[in-house]
């Protein structure tokens, strides 16, 4: 992955240009809080994917810089927002948002973002692409608040937390890749094609993000270890071990979701529950499945310089330790 980082860096610092740019409110202090987390290092995995993805089908405009920076423009507002539903103190090796400023300032300034990235997006005068922007974030929300409906509570459905993944995450990946498909004026078939392609590797992300919330190491994750069960959330890994562990184990976690704390020691003993009975590599082996889906959703296009590298972006959603 690390090759095609390289190789498309000179977009990414087109899409950071525009980023800039953009960012440019009258009222400074939407800027600054902006700022503390748009320049705090994120990987821009979203702009990554819509390069490649207008790429894939032959665009060699440069309208896909802006559109990569609003795509990211979304979904900084998804973490400011995300960071004040979790209570987190920590994204990116920063103190969040909402420690600095708040949870006032930074769900209105996600709401800018928000806003400013859909006034920004008008301007490409494309049907399409509002309509498929407008959808991803519609479908945010909607998994945002499935996700709260199920908190606290360890009898989650597996395709419920599938749906949710889907709706949070999956979504806004499967748009950016639509998008630089629909830039690139490519004909449907290829549009739901990389639609599919970003459906399935969003699913991958995130069940892969879920596993790193026990297994990554949190100073390379930039976040805290072990914050979903903190907060009552049961993802992946953890209903796979509902599932297998034994009586006082499961009346043990269900404490912790309803009490929403959570020792070290205790994640320590979790985690290795979780390697014992295989919670772990279950997730991952799911979310492998759906990058292999992914792969077979590039079936359609010919061998080409961006389609290895959307395959090997495809693997990174799951072998990525941040
Ligand atoms: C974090 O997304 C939120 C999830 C959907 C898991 P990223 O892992 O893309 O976050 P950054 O932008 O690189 O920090
Ligand atoms: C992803 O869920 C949030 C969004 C899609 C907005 P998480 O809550 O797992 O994301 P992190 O772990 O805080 O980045
Ligand atoms: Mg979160
Ligand atoms: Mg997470």
């Amino acid at each position: 992955m690390a090759d095609v980082w390289d190789a498309y860096r000179h977009e990414l610092d087109g899409v950071e240009d525009q980023v800039r740019k953009n960012l440019n409110s009258s009222v400074t202090l939407v800027n600054t809080v902006a700022a503390h987390i748009l320049n705090s290092g994120g990987k821009r995995v979203r702009p990554l994917l819509l390069l490649l993805s207008a790429r894939l089908c032959g665009y060699a405009g440069r309208d896909h810089h802006q559109l990569g920076s609003l795509v990211e423009f979304i979904h900084t507002a998804t973490l400011l927002h995300d960071d004040v539903v979790d209570d987190a103190e920590i994204r990116r090796g920063r103190r969040t948002a909402r420690k600095v400023w708040g949870n006032q300032i930074s769900i209105l300034v996600g709401d800018y973002l928000y806003s400013k990235a859909m006034c920004q997006v008008v301007e490409f005068r494309s049907q399409g692409i509002n309509e498929v922007l407008a959808e991803a974030c519609k479908k945010m929300a909607e998994g945002e608040v499935l996700q709260l409906y199920y908190n606290g509570n360890p009898a989650m459905p597996e395709t419920d937390y599938i749906k949710i993944v889907e709706h949070k995450t999956a979504g806004l990946i499967a748009a950016a890749c639509r998008m630089g498909a629909i830039l690139a004026e490519a004909p449907e078939a290829q549009q739901d094609a990389l639609f599919r392609f970003g459906q399935h590797i969003g699913i991958a992300f995130q069940v892969a993000d879920d596993t790193l919330d026990y297994t990554a190491n949190g100073k390379s994750l930039g976040k805290t270890i072990g914050q979903d069960l903190r907060q009552g959330k049961a993802t992946l890994p953890l209903l796979h071990l509902l599932h297998h562990c034994s009586d006082a184990d499961r009346q043990m976690i269900k404490d912790r979701m309803e009490t929403r704390t959570l020792t070290d020691e205790e994640l320590q003993r979790l985690i290795r529950l979780m390697e014992q009975y295989g919670s772990i590599a279950y997730a991952l082996n799911r979310a492998q499945a759906y990058v292999a889906a992914a792969k077979r959703d590039l079936d359609l296009f010919e061998d080409s310089t961006a389609k290895r590298a959307l395959s090997v972006a495809a693997d990174y959603m799951v072998t990525r330790d941040r």
